[in-house]
């Protein structure tokens, strides 16, 4: 009911709406209208009541509620479950409980804050409040775990293009996954996954995105950025959110549908490596040459100065 009243207050945002109106729009009493525009008022939109003319919305807030997400998703399967928490530790820990307790495929975790934010290789990931888009997709695609590598580039091929047509700006992919601007990451994505030998049981697509920040912390100022840094003005947080699940769904389902080809040749578009002088920190093993490649499985090819070739499957790629 309280998203139902929303609705109406969102189509009559340049006027006001009577509580009457709405109470027999809804077949609700007006008593109950009140209430919840009072919840919606201590959720943070700012709604004008007047005695003599009703109620007007004037500004919703900035925050990932399910209800403005929604808004913006085209979506048939991804975000049809969607899980919103102010704070939490990590979405993908919380999407793994998730994931445990029978979510189905495509359910979305959301938070507004991560205390304990987890990035690639055990590292931590800065999630400062109501700044960037912290958010896991708990999937169950009918893959080989082999296979689950491609997962992982089909995320950062959706976000490429979501904040490319969201923003204008033109943002790079280093392999694996990492989403660059201005040589700076804007984004990265841990994949985690529950599987047999040969069954994949879900995979969580965990995504960082920087959207609002205007400043980071000391260390990781030279290599950390937000869409607000890069291109100087404000974003809806929850129509990004819309915009990247929207693009996760386009390209998870031509993965499922047996064309990660066209995945890959995105991917290749984007990429920040291919053709350049790389070194790869896999397993402990340091891998120089020439990024010439990704291949059919979504493994990195690189050429050593002797010409051997070697596949990677999972490492840290530094630029030359
Ligand atoms: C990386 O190291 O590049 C991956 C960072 C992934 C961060 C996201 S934020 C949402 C989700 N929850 C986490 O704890 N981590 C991922």
């Amino acid at each position: 009911m309280k998203n139902e009243i929303l609705r109406l207050l969102k189509k009559q945002s340049s006027g006001y709406l009577s509580g009457e109106e709405i109470s027999s729009l809804l077949g609700v009493s007006r008593t109950a209208v009140w209430k919840h525009i009072k919840t919606l008022k201590a959720e943070g939109y700012i709604i004008d009541s007047q005695t003599k003319n009703g109620y007007r919305l004037i500004q919703v807030p900035d925050c990932l509620y399910p209800a403005e997400v929604r808004e913006y998703l085209s979506t048939q399967v991804l975000g049809r479950e969607l899980f919103y928490l102010p704070s939490v530790s990590s979405t993908n820990r919380e999407a793994r409980e998730k994931a445990e307790e029978g979510a189905e495929d495509g359910a979305v975790v959301l938070a507004e804050i991560q205390t304990a934010g987890r990035g690639r290789l055990g590292r931590e990931w800065y999630s400062p409040a109501q700044t960037g888009l912290w958010m896991s997709v708990i999937l169950r695609p009918e893959i080989v775990p082999a296979d689950a590598p491609k997962l992982t580039l089909t995320a950062a091929v959706a976000v490429a293009e979501a904040v490319m047509t969201e923003t204008g700006l033109n943002p790079g992919i280093k392999w694996p996954n990492d989403i660059l601007l201005s040589r700076k990451k804007v984004c990265g994505i841990l994949t985690e996954m529950k599987a047999d030998m040969d069954r994949v049981h879900y995979v969580i697509v965990g995504i960082g995105l920087n959207i609002s920040q205007e400043n980071f912390p000391e260390d990781i100022r030279d290599i950390a950025t937000s869409l607000t840094l890069e291109a100087e003005k404000k974003f809806n947080r929850a129509k990004i959110a819309g915009a990247v699940l929207n693009s996760l769904e386009k390209y998870y389902f031509k993965l499922i549908n047996n064309d990660f080809g066209a995945i890959r040749n995105e991917w290749k578009r984007h990429s920040v490596n291919l053709g350049h002088k790389v070194s790869v920190n896999t397993l402990g093993e340091v891998i120089e040459g020439i990024a010439e490649d990704i291949d059919e499985n979504g493994l990195l090819v690189v050429k050593e100065i002797g010409g051997s070739i070697k596949k990677i499957t999972a490492g840290d790629v530094t630029l030359r």
